[in-house]
């Protein structure tokens, strides 16, 4: 159980601090700015002052009300940099943890197919949390922690932290992603490591695999197609679906938009269009070895993988 000033990360204590440093100042500002005011609606009203008098200027009044205010924001600025900048670095002996949010709902893959509906970490260890979206742009909340990160498909956020204190608390989404966001929710739950560690060995295996990606992987498809755009024998599937290759054809150069029928194409007929800058004849026909409806599977997954992108 945390209360409001007792948060249970180690970031927690910056981001307070920055937090109540700007509510206090705006605190005094708000009952001075009232009280002064009401002051001068009195002091100078009709009632008291017949003839009106007109100033300008006042050197020393501006520079009172251009320096104090300079020298309050640059401590916010200094209070939220030192909460901030510490969030950015990731220390190297980090547990790494995939978060993935969907519409609606969290899961967290620790590797090895092993993936919880919670999240649970071991204390006083740093987690880095690298962040997922399968659609569209969620938010990952801890208040408990004051972490918050967007996750947005295609870009490669992260968040790390490390818990101080044990104890179960909430995850909120906090970007509307539609209908249900308001129900995205999961727990952290923070135990001992000895309980992590038993706890992690205990979590069921399940495979996140797009079916596509399984008889990419059972043909071996990635032996010689990267995942992640390293170049090996055949052109990456990095970024596949949807963009723009070169091809040598027997009638010479041309840019073709990587599609369906493409990938289709280059699966029943890898020779006829090669990718410019690899060479032909390495890749035979999977006519024979893969049934359409695999193929089908495959097209999806990399339609689905590009809307991730
Ligand atoms: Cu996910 Cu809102």
């Amino acid at each position: 159980m945390t209360t409001m000033f007792s948060g249970a990360s180690n970031l927690a204590a910056g981001v307070d601090r920055a937090f109540i440093f700007i509510f206090a100042i705006s605190f005094i500002f708000t009952i001075g700015i009232v009280v002064a005011m009401i002051y001068i609606l009195i002091r100078f009203s009709r009632k008291r002052n017949k003839n009106p008098q007109q100033f300008s200027g006042n050197v020393p009044l501006e520079i009172i009300w251009t320096v104090v205010p300079l020298i309050l924001v640059l401590f916010m600025f200094y209070y939220g940099w030192v909460a901030f900048a510490p969030m950015r670095k990731v220390p190297k002996n980090s547990m790494e943890v995939k978060v993935i949010g969907r519409m609606w709902s969290w899961s967290f893959d620790y590797g090895n197919g092993k993936i919880s509906p919670d999240l649970v970490l071991p204390l006083d260890k740093n987690v880095k949390l690298n962040l997922f979206s399968e659609d569209v742009n969620h938010g990952f909340f801890v208040p408990a922690f004051r972490v918050k990160e967007d996750v947005i498909p295609g870009y490669k956020n992260y968040m790390w932290f490390q818990p101080i204190a044990k104890g179960s608390y909430d995850i909120y989404c906090t970007e509307y992603c539609g209908l249900a966001h308001s129900s995205m929710l999961a727990k952290v739950v923070v135990v001992d490591s000895l309980e992590f560690k038993t706890w992690l060995a205990d979590l069921k295996v399940v495979s996140n695999d797009h079916p596509g990606m399984a008889v990419l992987k059972a043909n071996a498809c990635i032996t010689c197609h990267s995942l992640d755009g390293t170049k090996v024998i055949g052109p990456s599937f990095k970024g596949l679906f949807g963009a723009k290759r070169n091809v040598l054809t027997d009638q010479g150069e041309k840019e073709v938009v990587a599609d369906a029928d493409y990938i289709k194409r280059s699966i029943l007929d890898p020779n006829a269009e090669v990718v410019k800058g690899y060479n032909k004849g390495l890749m035979q026909s999977y006519k024979d070895v893969l049934k359409a409806e695999d193929i089908d599977k495959i097209v999806d997954y990399f339609k689905k993988s590009s809307e991730q992108k």
